[in-house]
């Protein structure tokens, strides 16, 4: 399974890629507008930040919008990924960038059809929203499960992306259905590290040893 950071933050994903965990990015608008450097300039430093797929998102609402500014961050680098919004004038824009050769990521996915339709129009990854679904009482986990079921029937090639991942149960749940890729917070990797078990037994270990040495003959 993939994992990607989702955040615009150039330092969390320096320290996140110095671990050696991170196989792409993902920002989106709400994440960008939080950092103070211009959209390109921003994409463009991720690029060279992280050898692999980086999301940057269209803001435009239809096929012409969506279609120009797609052209205009793809331009950027190669392994730039436009994310497109899970709208029907989105799924046209898809379909014929698909045609071009541009990866798209199409965000903003909440339920089963919407993925079917993705995975149709060519898509190369569908964000279904995990956590969002989660907010309103859904359970964001058996959308992952419905749309792994409906491509593996068909073949889609489309990667499923799980996104809005907000704690290591949805990563867990994630790579049990088998998810291609997840997408997380800063925070959410290193909570993947984490274990109280670990930090008691790593502390027991070295006081044992302090120990030892201090009991060694001068
Ligand atoms: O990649 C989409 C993701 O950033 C949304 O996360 O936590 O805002 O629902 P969240």
């Amino acid at each position: 399974m993939k994992f990607f950071i989702d955040t615009a933050n150039l330092d969390e994903i320096k320290e996140a890629s110095s671990w050696g965990l991170v196989d792409g990015v993902t920002t989106n608008p709400s994440l960008v507008s939080k950092e103070n450097i211009s959209f390109h300039d921003l994409i463009s430093q991720i690029c060279h930040l992280v050898d692999g797929p980086v999301s940057a998102e269209v803001v435009g609402t239809i096929y012409q919008d969506m279609y120009r500014e797609a052209h205009i961050l793809a331009d950027i680098h190669t392994n730039v990924v436009v994310k497109i919004p899970l709208i029907p004038e989105g799924l046209k824009t898809v379909k014929l960038l698909t045609k071009e050769g541009i990866k798209t990521n199409v965000t903003l996915c909440f339920s089963a059809t919407q993925a079917l339709l993705a995975a149709k129009a060519g898509a190369t990854y569908i964000s279904p929203f995990v956590g969002r679904l989660d907010d309103i009482s859904a359970n964001g986990m058996d959308l992952i499960r419905d749309i792994r079921l409906i491509y593996n029937n068909y073949q889609y090639q489309t990667q499923i992306l799980t996104a809005s991942a907000r704690g290591p149960l949805h990563i867990l749940e994630a790579a049990k259905i088998g998810s291609d890729v997840v997408t997380m917070p800063f925070k959410v990797m290193m909570q993947l590290a984490k274990h109280p078990l670990t930090d008691i037994g790593l502390e027991k270990f070295l006081s044992d040893w302090r120990k030892t040495q201090e009991n060694q003959p001068a």
